[in-house]
Formats: structure tokens, C-alpha cells, sequence
């Protein structure tokens, strides 16, 4: 009698099908990101927020968008969960679907501190120029921060806007004692913010002391331009100023009693030349503050809480981005403690001390002349 040999298992059978399930979810969170996106841009979800529940031709009528794609946009989002249909066996023009409440706080309330649609905007953006990518990853070049167009740049501003607003000038600051006094005294203190992009870290210390003048810096003249649209907005034009300028350009000068930099020093291309300008703009007295990401100290194969977006960014967005120039520090979203410090000893600081202010994204540094 011959033997029927056992069946062999595949010994990575368990770990393919928990990747494949995974790419699948992974899949579906896309389409969450570009349809989220598409609702947030044609003022789908603002438009379900204040009027209720709509049907397709009503919600096509108040957006001044065609009702074939607003209905397959409707039943889309209510499969994925993130809208609810009042009666889903309906005839499909007459069916009505509402956004909840919850998910209203999360995609319209823009003064929330949990609105999160700008994050759909900012990948979006940083998807924006994957040839020129492709092309990077394979030359060791970069790709140029107005390649990834408007969307990076108004979602990267809209992103941190609230924070900046509501959280920037009253608890950041008033966390470093001696800074926040200065804000708040005789003669107006002078405050120049590095990278300033959209201009809502400026406003947001301008709002919190009355008394200071912000002067913000950065490169890229569309987000200058829109930084002043904002100031303008907000009443704000004669204290804070916005320029266009290179934040390594050793000509930048001032006396400064604050000089700081969100989220930007792992963006640029000469981190040292960038720290050694603002420790020439701070007076003797003045602080230099920078914030940046809070990512571990070393590199872990599971990364730290946060490390799972800031490796995102940086594939797709800030390496290229800092790369785009060179020589380069090429540095990476994954900025950590102590390659800050390195820059900021070769730029002429003695040493940098974080701060104790609590965030789950930020780190805050300040560097000690
Ligand atoms: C990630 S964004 C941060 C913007 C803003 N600080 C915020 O937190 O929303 C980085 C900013 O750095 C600016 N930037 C990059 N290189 C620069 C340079 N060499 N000089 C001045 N700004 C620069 C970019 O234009 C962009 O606005």
C-alpha cells in the first residue's frame, strides 16, 4: 500500500493573509483619504452639516455640482461608513443622507481642535508629484516645494491653524515663564517666526499678546502671500509682517526677542545656516524656540507612536523637499534630539533644552546661545 504524503502548509500562509488583510484596509483608508477630499473640496460635508439630510439632487443643487456624481458620492461614503442614509431602500434620487453629528466636528468644525478634513488636503498634496518623485528617488535629487501645489500648502496651514490659534500663544508660550512676560511687557517685544508658511503661528502669537510685532520669513511666496491674506483677515496687517526670504540668507537681521521655527527645520535644506540666522536675529536676551516633531530618540523597527506619519511624510513630502537643494542636510521628517542638537552646536548654540510642554506630535526645543 503506498502512503498519501501529508499536505505541506505553507509556512507563511498566516503571515500572508494577516498582510493581505491589512493591504486591503490599507486600501480602504485610501479611499477614506481621496473621497473625504472630494466631499471636503466641493463643500459636500458643509452643506450636510447645516442643512440635514439631503438627497442626491439636493445636495448637487446647493453645490453647484452634478447630481449623477453627488448621488455615487453619497451611497460611496455611507458604505464606508463615514455618512447614514435615512432610508436606504429608497428609490436612489430620493434617498436622504445625513452626516453625524461626530463626524460633523471632525470634517467641518474648523475651530475644532479634532477637525482633521485638512489632513485629507495635505495628502492629497503630498501625492501631487509622484513622477518628479519617482524621478528623485532614482537621481538623488529633490522635488521643489511648489511642485506639490496648493493643496500641501493650504493643508499643512489649515492642519495646524487651530492649534496655532488656540493653543500656541496660551498654553505653548505661557509654559516658558520668561518668554511669555517678555510678550507681555514694555517696550513691544519683536518676534520673527522662521518658516512662517501660511502665517497662522504669527497671527496666533499676535492674537495671544496684543503688544508684539511678528516679522514671519519663509520661501515660498504663495504662502507668504497667502500668511498676509490671512493677517489682512484678521485685522492683524499693522503688527505682523510677512517676507519672502530664505531662512539661511546670513544677511537676515534684527534684534529679536523671540525668534522660532514650527515644523520646519527637518524641511530645509541647510538646517545649520537656518539656526545660525536666528541666533544672529535673537537679541542677547532672546529666546530661540523650535518645534518640531516628536519622534524617538533612535531608530526603532516600530518606531515610536508617531513615527508612523512622520516616515509617511517624509517618503513622500519633506526629504524630497529638503532635497530639492543642494548640498543638502537631507534630513527627514524623523528629525530627532540629537541631530537637532548637532546642528545647533554647528551653528554656533551651546546647547538645546526640551521644554516640558506636552503634545503628542510636537517636541519643543529651545536653543541656548
Ligand atoms: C511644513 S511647512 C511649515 C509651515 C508652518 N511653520 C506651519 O507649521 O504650518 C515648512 C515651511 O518651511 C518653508 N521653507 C522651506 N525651506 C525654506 C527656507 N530655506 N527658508 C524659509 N522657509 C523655508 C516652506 O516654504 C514651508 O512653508
Amino acid at each position: 500500500m503506498t502512503e498519501v504524503p501529508a499536505m505541506v502548509s505553507d509556512p507563511h500562509a498566516e503571515q500572508r493573509d494577516a498582510f493581505l488583510d491589512r493591504m486591503l484596509k490599507s486600501a480602504s483608508g485610501v479611499f477614506d483619504i481621496f473621497s473625504v477630499y472630494l466631499g471636503d473640496r466641493l463643500g459636500f460635508y458643509q452643506a450636510l452639516a447645516q442643512r440635514g439630510a439631503l438627497t442626491s439632487t439636493e445636495l448637487a443643487e446647493s453645490t453647484a455640482t452634478h447630481e449623477r456624481y453627488a448621488r455615487e458620492w453619497l451611497e460611496q461614503q455611507t458604505v464606508a461608513g463615514i455618512l447614514e442614509v435615512d432610508d436606504g431602500a429608497a428609490d436612489g434620487a430620493l434617498r436622504r443622507f445625513r452626516l453625524p453629528p461626530g463626524h460633523a466636528e471632525v470634517l467641518t468644525d474648523r475651530e475644532s481642535l479634532n477637525y482633521l478634513a485638512p489632513l485629507t488636503q495635505l495628502l492629497v498634496g503630498a501625492t501631487r508629484p509622484l513622477d518628479a518623485l519617482l524621478q528623485a528617488y532614482r537621481t538623488g535629487g529633490g522635488v521643489p516645494y511648489v511642485a506639490y501645489g496648493a493643496d500641501l500648502c493650504e493643508g499643512q496651514a489649515s492642519m495646524n491653524r487651530t492649534m496655532f490659534l488656540q493653543q500656541l500663544g496660551h498654553e505653548w508660550l505661557p509654559a516658558i515663564p520668561d518668554v511669555h512676560a517678555r510678550l507681555q511687557s514694555d517696550p513691544s517685544a519683536m518676534v520673527a517666526d522662521i518658516g512662517c508658511g501660511a502665517g497662522w503661528s504669527s497671527i496666533g502669537i499676535a492674537q495671544a499678546y496684543p503688544k508684539v510685532r511678528v516679522d514671519g520669513y519663509d520661501l515660498d511666496t504663495p504662502s507668504v502671500e497667502l500668511a498676509r491674506a490671512n493677517a489682512a483677515a484678521a485685522g492683524l496687517s499693522d503688527r505682523v509682517h510677512f517676507h519672502v526670504r530664505d531662512a539661511s540668507d546670513p544677511s537676515l537681521t534684527g534684534q529679536y526677542d523671540l525668534v522660532t521655527a514650527f515644523e520646519c527645520v527637518h524641511d530645509l535644506s541647510n538646517p545649520v545656516g537656518a539656526l545660525r540666522a536666528m541666533h544672529a536675529l535673537a537679541r542677547e536676551d532672546g529666546a530661540v524656540i523650535i518645534v518640531d516633531e516628536r519622534v524617538g530618540d533612535t531608530f526603532t523597527p516600530t518606531g515610536n507612536e508617531v513615527e508612523w506619519m512622520m516616515y509617511g511624510w517624509s517618503v513622500l513630502h519633506c526629504l524630497p523637499v529638503g532635497m530639492a537643494e543642494q548640498p543638502s542636510a537631507a534630513t527627514g521628517t524623523v528629525m530627532r534630539r540629537a541631530t537637532l542638537r548637532r546642528y545647533a552646536q554647528d551653528a554656533g548654540f551651546r546647547d538645546v533644552e526640551v521644554l516640558p510642554i506636552d503634545n503628542f506630535f510636537f517636541r519643543f526645543y529651545r536653543l541656548l546661545p
